[in-house]
């Protein structure tokens, strides 16, 4: 009955990205400031507000809900949500539920999120090194993430390493990482860096190291083949012959994916982004709170805010200066 979501440049949206809190356990140097002022609780929607808007999106065609934050798992009673979308793969509305996690709750949650109906998740991890890894989250510590990477793997949840490609951080650790994803049978996709956020010190030009260039290293080593696959995300992704393994490539800025974006992004206040790299957004809380019992305004708000969805971001570094910076932090929207 309902006409699908179809933007003006005739994307189809089918991939919901949720941040259920803008709070966070870490603090990574690209994504946060270290003194974040977090937003009041009664700004937040509740659980029941969140599941009616992700439903109504169900309703109007989005077949991939993605959980992001800050961090997901630190919102209290998160399962709860995770339990209520889950009917929605029951009834095969939804193809796919997942989340965006560092890592640190799921020796607490991995078991849950299974049972929930999630399969698959990515979890950031820039490096394998204890103090490097403790410099770029500022407050995070390895050991307790690999803890949760091991509960989750036990616990049936296929994995996806991201891993935020920055010259001079991790650029030795290409093969090692590479290696390690292999070894526990987990994909690893890379992401060049955007210019998001406070960047106070911050050089993210210095920072940027070109996915062109984690190719051609790769090639070096391993045999590399293009795959045509696609899990309805922004990556492209290749295999490395002589593992199996699969490698994906994020890349905002060496080459421009917006053409084939199929996704927008509701904050924790509920607000929807239609572009990451944008300022537009609509406010979908007040129609929300405003007629508790029908979603006609709701839909209405819905649809004129996927009939502004722009072009795409205008993130470069080309010009040996930032192109396209948004001042909006990375864990406003989750990614
Ligand atoms: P799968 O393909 O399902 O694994 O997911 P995904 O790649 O869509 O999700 P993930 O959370 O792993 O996204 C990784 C990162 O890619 C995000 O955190 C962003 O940094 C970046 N990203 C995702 N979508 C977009 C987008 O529309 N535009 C830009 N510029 N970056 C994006
Ligand atoms: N550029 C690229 N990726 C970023 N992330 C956070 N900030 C940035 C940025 N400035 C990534 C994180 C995580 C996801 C939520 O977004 O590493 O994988
Ligand atoms: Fe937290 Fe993820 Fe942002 Fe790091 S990238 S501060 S883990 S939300």
């Amino acid at each position: 009955m309902n006409a699908p979501l179809i933007d003006p440049f005739a994307r189809a949206i089918t991939y919901l990205r949720v941040s259920v809190t803008d709070r966070c356990d870490f603090r990574c140097v690209y994504c946060m400031a270290e003194n974040m002022q977090f937003l009041p609780k009664k700004e937040l929607l509740t659980l029941e507000e969140l599941d009616r808007l992700c439903s109504k999106f169900v309703e109007l065609g989005v077949q991939k809900l993605r959980i992001t934050g800050g961090e997901p798992l630190v919102r209290r009673d998160i399962m709860r949500f995770f339990q209520g979308m889950s009917r929605h793969l029951e009834t095969g509305a939804l193809r796919e539920l997942t989340l965006t996690t560092n890592g640190s709750q799921l020796e607490r949650f991995a078991d849950d999120l299974f049972a929930s109906g999630v399969r698959r998740i990515n979890v950031s991890l820039d490096t394998l090194d204890d103090d490097k890894f403790a410099r770029v989250t500022r407050w995070g510590r390895l050991p307790q993430v690999i803890r949760g990477i091991d509960a989750a793997q036990r616990a049936g949840l296929r994995i996806k390493i991201n891993a935020v490609a920055l010259k001079g951080f991790n650029e030795d650790e290409l093969f090692t990482l590479t290696e390690w994803c292999a070894s526990r049978d987990m994909d690893l996709t890379w992401i060049e860096v955007m210019p998001m956020g406070d960047l106070g010190g911050e050089d993210r030009i210095g920072q940027y190291w070109s996915l062109d260039d984690v190719r051609a290293q790769l090639s070096q080593n391993y045999s590399v083949t293009d795959l045509a696959e696609r899990t309805g995300g922004p990556a492209r992704y290749v295999r490395l012959e002589e593992t199996g393994q699969k490698i994906g490539f994020i890349t905002p800025l060496s080459h421009n994916f917006c053409e084939s974006c199929n996704r927008v992004r509701l904050t924790c206040t509920g607000e929807l982004y239609m572009c990451l790299g944008q300022e537009d957004m609509a406010d979908l809380r007040q129609p929300l709170r405003d007629f508790p019992e029908n979603d006609v305004a709701l839909e209405n708000a819905i649809r004129a805010a996927i009939s502004l969805k722009p072009k795409g971001h205008d993130f470069d570094y080309s010009r040996q200066e930032i192109g396209g910076q948004m001042t909006r932090h990375m864990s406003h929207t989750g990614g």
